[in-house]
């Protein structure tokens, strides 16, 4: 691993550790309760849109409310939207009047948000919008995305593009140096050529390398179609990202450079079907398959990041906190088998997923089964089998009537029957292993 990698291995440490967070997606699109994405799916002109600033209260905003919540949940960082691709900032920048200290909240949402999850113990980031739709030097016409792309009445409108990037940077420094350590910063997005170089991500490097050298960055200040010096490769861009950011998919197994070496990773998933707060949207997903899919992405060495879209007043939708409980109460028992957890040393079962953490081995049972359950490819390395929840000791067997397989070991989920029905956790029952080390 060269220099650079392995500083990038050191810096992201408590983030490859930590394996759960929280994301939030909040902002003056809260308010009509759509899509965060409303004003360009609409084309909205902005005079149609700026005045849910009035509407934007964050009455019941406790942010100690939410990092309780999060904490319960057994995340261990958490990312906010500080300014999404509206342009609408949720802290008290110097640069824009679009913020909001100004609209009915009167609030800086940031400052209480970076103070009440750290409070927790919690890592706090950032996800800061590449593109403004807003600000008056962004692209409209012709842009992709921009709510104006289609307006003959932008078509010859001059504007000066390093204008936008002095604001940009001018906030990112804002943020890097007036809220105290940040842990996190998610940028988000880059598209055609409005990628990399175009951003200019090299002096947005340097202010993070002169006032946050601490700091780790999701991998979007560079094209997600670009290979050359991607963070998937061995001397990758100094803006390639700390880590890779799939969106609403887990990837199929862990992610690794063009070497082989294990890159970080994190998929962002919805607890429903949208980012922001969409009270229509009751595809919630159930904390079952939460918490798998979070053991899926530990089992592939990743991260999750659970994104959640809070009302306009602040509040967490009844359904995701009732979710988040349920989430809190497997982890209350089975942490130890999430953090600082990784890919296993042996495949993934029929019946679940491996997570492995030095030489303990910890399975995660989904099907139930009518005998016992087979580990193969651990040559009778078993010390001691537990079940995680409550330490009660589980006894390797080798199945008299399947001699035939000498490389598998058995056990039985109950101690005095002949089956694993019915599994003592429905959502994922995990069974300690404790290994010899490996010879
Ligand atoms: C998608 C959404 C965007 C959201 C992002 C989070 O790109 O369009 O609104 O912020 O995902 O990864």
């Amino acid at each position: 691993m060269n220099e650079q990698l392995t500083d990038r291995n050191q810096r992201t440490e408590w983030y490859r550790d930590s394996r759960f967070g929280l994301f939030m997606h909040w902002g003056l699109y809260s308010v009509l309760g759509i899509d965060e994405w409303i004003r360009s799916i609409n084309q909205m002109p902005e005079k149609d849109y700026v005045h849910l600033m009035d509407q934007f209260t964050a009455e019941n905003y406790h942010p100690e409310e939410w990092a309780k919540m999060a904490k319960a949940a057994g995340m261990k960082y958490a990312i906010l939207t500080a300014k999404h691709h509206d342009g609408f900032c949720l802290f008290d920048s110097q640069l824009t009047d679009y913020k909001s200290t100004n609209a009915a909240a009167g609030r800086d949402l940031v400052r209480e948000f970076l103070d009440a999850f750290r409070a927790e113990g919690i890592k706090v980031g950032l996800y800061y919008s590449l593109l403004d739709w807003h600000h008056p030097d962004y692209p409209h016409y012709g842009d992709r995305n921009h709510p104006e792309r289609n307006n003959p009445a932008y078509k010859d409108v001059p504007y000066n593009f390093q204008n936008y990037l002095d604001y940009m940077h001018g906030q990112i420094k804002e943020l890097l140096t007036n809220y105290g350590q940040i842990d996190v910063m998610w940028f988000d997005f880059s598209y055609e050529n409005m990628a990399g170089d175009t951003w200019g991500a090299d002096q947005i490097m340097d202010l993070i390398h002169q006032y946050q050298p601490q700091m780790i960055i999701d991998n979007r200040l560079e094209g997600a179609g670009n290979k050359v010096g991607s963070i998937m490769t061995q001397h990758p861009k100094r803006y390639a990202g700390d880590f890779a950011s799939p969106e609403q998919v887990i990837p199929p197994y862990p992610i690794v450079n063009e070497m082989g070496e294990p890159v970080p990773w994190e998929s962002c998933i919805t607890i429903n079907k949208h980012w922001c707060y969409n009270p229509a949207d009751l595809h919630y997903k159930p904390a079952k398959l939460l918490v798998r899919t979070l053991v899926d992405c530990v089992s592939k060495s990743g991260n999750l990041l659970l994104n959640i879209g809070p009302t306009p007043k602040g509040e967490f939708p009844v359904q995701a906190q009732e979710i988040l409980q349920e989430i809190g109460a497997w982890m209350k028992v089975n942490h130890e088998s999430i953090y600082g957890n990784h890919v296993a040393e042996i495949a993934k079962p029929d019946w679940g997923r491996y997570t492995q953490k030095g030489n303990t081995l910890y399975a995660h049972i989904y099907e139930e089964s009518i005998s016992a359950l087979e580990i193969r490819g651990l040559q009778g390395r078993i010390k001691r089998m537990t079940l995680l929840a409550d330490g009660t000791e589980i006894v390797p067997t080798k199945h008299w009537t399947l001699s035939a397989y000498p490389d598998v070991d058995y056990f039985f989920l109950h101690q005095s029957a002949t089956d694993s029905y019915p599994l003592p956790d429905p959502i994922d029952t995990v069974v300690k292993i404790e290994l010899e080390p490996q010879e």
